[in-house]
């Protein structure tokens, strides 16, 4: 057992340690050592803040992990108010913004030129080197204390080396990198969330978690490019100055900065990120130019808003106006409702851009959106193009305000929405087409049941023409069902039919995993059902876990817990599940990695002895299994089956036949097993075969 003092000793090293690790692997890109002996390192650092709990500092490596929940975000006033910048678009009002400093300043003029990092600004706090606070901008005067959350970002530091100052504030920008927010919309898109529409809008939603664990998980950056303090130019001379000071800190301050001295300079710097912007790992949308002397900046001072030193070179948006025609509300499969614009064709970013989301009613709302009136559509870092604006000036008189539907669109159950939720969702879950269809449609999809050749319109024919109201009615269709079957988008010939017919089949024997996932059951993704799949041997297994025992799965959690105990607690979906079961869908986990082939075996004891010609004995043995036999090694009354391959001991025959147990050869058993592929599987038996042994 080690001493309080060897303890405080050991953790203080090790922080330290982890801190440069951090530094050089998230600032520099140049670790020095493994992610294993740095994951060993770190749990070593939170065993011993266990076990001495009043050695844990708030600037401790094992905060980054997260864990701490903050209920509600304390609003703190700024020690320096939180300015914005002016804005520019044409080379003419940077030639302006020039030209006024050169009325204030008849001396050079050095200019540095950054990035405009598209987050969020963030006021940091460090206190004799250590992180205190972290603040949101809020509106200028004061915003919101977010330091939990913001400890979880690897580019923040939570305690600072060198020649620091005692107290000052760094400011920068919360990013969200690409490959962070293509991976969580990509989660959200399976779970069946609404999407963020770019990465500034994820990276705010995610610094206003409740629980930082899932912040961490998200992985924001951070960016510096201003550093507070009271006498600062009494320390350093220039802007530039203070950052290369604050790098050695061990801030990320971005390498892609640039000192200029006339516009020709400041612009081929604007050019070249305007091009080179698409290469950058995150978004930016524009150049800040700054004036590098305090001195200087200090002549120039400030407007009510923003610092005369600075500007913002806004880079342009690919954006174009056109005319709101419609606006249609498509219902989801969960019953959400979305409203989509549907606008004048309109080029855009080299396609045809029809149609833009409208996101749900607040945003339809903050627009004042009227039918017939002429939008601004863009196409930036989103997925579906998005309308930023109104030209009021071409309002139609007498134009209608775009009202948002009170009752479903399509089933006309009226809508009700979940407190605090902005969606409105159509409760009718059962008797709304475009929910079942939805559902349908996701159960056949390629990562679910993979019924593709159901695709394309024919799940909708079939609906409509009543053969399938859910999931469950699939398997009931047969080839004499679909055959002959047409409108004038689809038709069911031959080959259709066939196809159809031996897709349906051949989900029989998709993994349990992928079953769960199917149901569609709100909030369970693909990556979610097969942790639960994990954790339970069969679905009843699952529909009897509590609540407290789904959210206990790690990365479980209670939301997606409820869904699933709603999902099993309805009797419509019970009874669905009941005839897929029915139907032969696998709802058990395979035992071992030689999945069932059949049920032809099932409940029978098998003795094997001798010597096989098409199989090993082992080989046999698995064959036996994987159609639902069992094998023991001695022969008793309870034992179903012989098989007897050449030289069989003679003990062994004469003790079968004196209790009457059948002795087959190895072609019976083939003839047994054969005899079942042909009626209920469709594989090909060679590969079936194949594939086993
Ligand atoms: S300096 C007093 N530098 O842009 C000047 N801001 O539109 C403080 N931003 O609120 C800002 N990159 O959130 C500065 N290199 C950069 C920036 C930057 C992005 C953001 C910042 C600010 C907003 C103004």
């Amino acid at each position: 057992m080690m001493t309080k003092e060897e303890a405080r000793q050991r953790i203080a090293a090790l922080s330290e340690e982890l801190e440069q690790h951090n530094y050089n692997y998230y600032i520099l890109a140049k670790p020095t050592i493994s992610d294993y002996e740095f994951d060993m390192k770190l749990e070593e650092l939170a065993r011993l803040e266990r076990e001495f709990p009043e050695f844990l500092l708030p600037s401790s490596p094992t905060q980054r992990v997260g864990g701490g929940i903050t209920k509600e975000f304390k609003s703190v006033k700024h020690k320096y108010p939180m300015l914005s910048l002016a804005n520019s678009y044409s080379r003419e009002e940077i030639a302006d913004f020039i030209s006024r400093i050169k009325k204030t300043i008849d001396e050079e003029v050095e200019f540095c030129c950054e990035l405009k990092f598209d987050g969020l600004s963030i006021s940091l706090q460090y206190e004799n080197g250590v992180l205190i606070r972290a603040v949101t901008r809020g509106d200028g005067m004061q915003g919101d204390d977010v330091t939990t959350n913001v400890k979880t970002i690897r580019t923040v530091p939570l305690k600072l080396h060198g020649d620091f100052p005692p107290f000052f504030e760094m400011r920068g920008e919360i990013v969200m990198p690409f490959e962070s927010f293509d991976k969580l919309n990509g989660q959200r898109l399976e779970a069946g969330d609404d999407l963020f529409a770019n990465p500034r809008n994820a990276a705010a939603g995610t610094l206003k978690l409740q629980d930082s664990k899932e912040v961490a998980r998200r992985r924001l950056d951070n960016y510096c490019y201003y550093m507070m303090m009271d006498d600062l130019e009494d320390r350093y001379k220039t802007h530039y100055e203070s950052l290369q000071a604050a790098k050695k800190w061990g801030f990320n301050v971005s390498n892609y900065m640039a000192l200029c001295k006339t516009i020709d300079e400041i612009f081929e710097f604007i050019d070249y990120w305007d091009v080179k912007r698409h290469e950058l790992p995150f978004a930016i949308d524009g150049i800040v130019l700054k004036v590098n002397s305090y001195e200087q900046q200090q002549a120039l001072g400030f407007t009510a808003k923003s610092p005369k030193w600075a500007i913002a070179y806004k880079f342009k948006a690919e954006e174009v106006e056109t005319e709101l025609q419609s606006v249609d509300f498509q219902v989801g499969r969960h019953g959400t409702i979305t409203p989509v614009a549907n606008l004048s064709p309109v080029l855009l970013a080299g396609t045809t851009v029809k149609r833009a989301t409208l996101n749900n009613e607040d945003f339809i709302r903050q627009f004042d959106l009227h039918y017939g009136d002429t939008v601004t559509v863009v196409k930036g870092g989103e997925i579906i193009p998005k309308i930023i604006g109104i030209n009021f000036d071409k309002r139609q008189a007498g134009a209608l305000p775009v009202a948002f539907v009170r009752t479903c669109p399509a089933c006309g159950t009226e809508l009700i929405q979940n407190e605090g939720e902005a969606a409105w969702y159509c409760p009718n879950s059962q008797g709304c087409p475009p929910q079942v269809k939805g559902r349908i449609e996701h159960f056949i999809s390629r990562k679910a049941m993979n019924i593709e050749s159901l695709g394309e319109g024919k799940v909708e024919f079939l609906y409509d023409a009543g053969l399938i109201k859910d999931v469950a009615d699939l398997y009931d269709l047969t080839y004499d069902k679909l055959f002959g079957l047409a409108n004038d988008k689809v038709s069911f010939k031959e080959k259709t039919a066939q196809n159809i017919v031996d897709a349906l089949e051949k989900s029989k024997s998709v993994p349990f995993e992928r079953v769960l996932f199917a149901l569609g059951i709100r909030n369970v993704g693909e990556v979610v059902a097969k942790t639960i799949v994990a954790e339970y041997h069969d679905i009843d297994a699952i529909i009897n876990a509590s609540v407290e025992e789904l959210s206990a799965i790690n990365t479980v959690g209670e939301v997606i817990a409820q869904s699933v105990r709603q999902f099993f607690e309805n009797p419509v979906n019970m009874g669905i599940v009941e005839r897929l079961k029915a139907a032969g869908l696998q709802f058990a986990k395979a035992d071992n990695s030689t999945s069932a082939l059949s049920q032809a075996l099932a409940g029978k004891t098998f003795v094997v002895s001798g010597v096989f010609a098409n199989y090993s004995r082992d080989g046999i043995k698995e064959a036996i299994e994987a159609h639902g036999g069992k094998n023991v090694s001695s022969i008793s009354s309870k034992t179903d089956y012989v098989l007897a391959g050449d030289k069989m001991g003679p003990e062994k025959r004469k003790k079968a036949e004196s209790l009457g147990i059948p002795v087959i050869s190895e072609a019976d058993f083939e003839a047994m097993i054969g005899e079942e592929k042909v009626t209920a599987a469709t594989e090909e038996p060679e590969n079936v075969q194949l594939s086993l042994f």
